[in-house]
């Protein structure tokens, strides 16, 4: 199973609004697996398709301690999320090193295809919760720094530029 490339912000391709799977078929399958394998390389709780441009709903998760615990998400849907919400310090394997805190419902209640194909409902709460939220705005094209304030983002683009016009030069 081969690794994805994984956009970096602020490349613009973070910005698509994924479709619908039309069927749950082999191609889907290996893109779950891969994607699986490229979350867990990078040391991630969360992958949306969109951050290797593929424009899909789909999102690999695994927010267990011991990383065996792989959770599939094909077209989420949030059915109910709670009143109460929480702060927490979120990252993005789209915007590495970079931590800031995001205000989030506390538990969502979602349905999605599982990597079979079956329907499923799920109830989240504390870093599920805020994972299957941070995911899903990547699969309508947005990135957690969205939330925060423009001069923070400004700042957070222009590191992320340098970064990569750093990296360029070294290669
Ligand atoms: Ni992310």
């Amino acid at each position: 199973m081969p690794q994805l490339t994984i956009l970096r912000y602020p490349d613009p391709r973070l910005h698509t609004v994924a479709r619908p799977v039309a069927v749950v078929d082999e191609r889907i399958r290996r893109l779950v697996d891969d994607m699986l394998e490229t979350m867990y390389a990078a040391e991630g709780v969360g992958l949306a398709a969109t951050q290797v441009d593929v424009h899909e709903r789909v999102i690999v998760m695994d927010t267990s301690e011991a990383r065996d615990r792989p959770l599939v998400l094909i077209n989420p849907e949030i059915v109910a999320r709670s009143d109460e919400t929480v702060v927490a310090e979120e990252g993005c394997l789209s915007v590495p090193q970079i931590y800031d805190r995001v205000e989030r419902a506390a538990r969502v209640t979602l349905r999605a295809l599982g990597r079979d194909g079956a329907g499923f409902e799920l109830e989240a709460e504390s870093l599920t919760a805020v994972c299957v939220q941070h995911e899903m705005d990547h699969l309508v094209g947005k990135v957690f720094v969205e939330y925060l304030s423009a001069f923070k983002r400004d700042r957070i683009r222009s590191k992320m530029l340098k970064r990569s016009r750093e990296e360029q030069r070294r290669a």
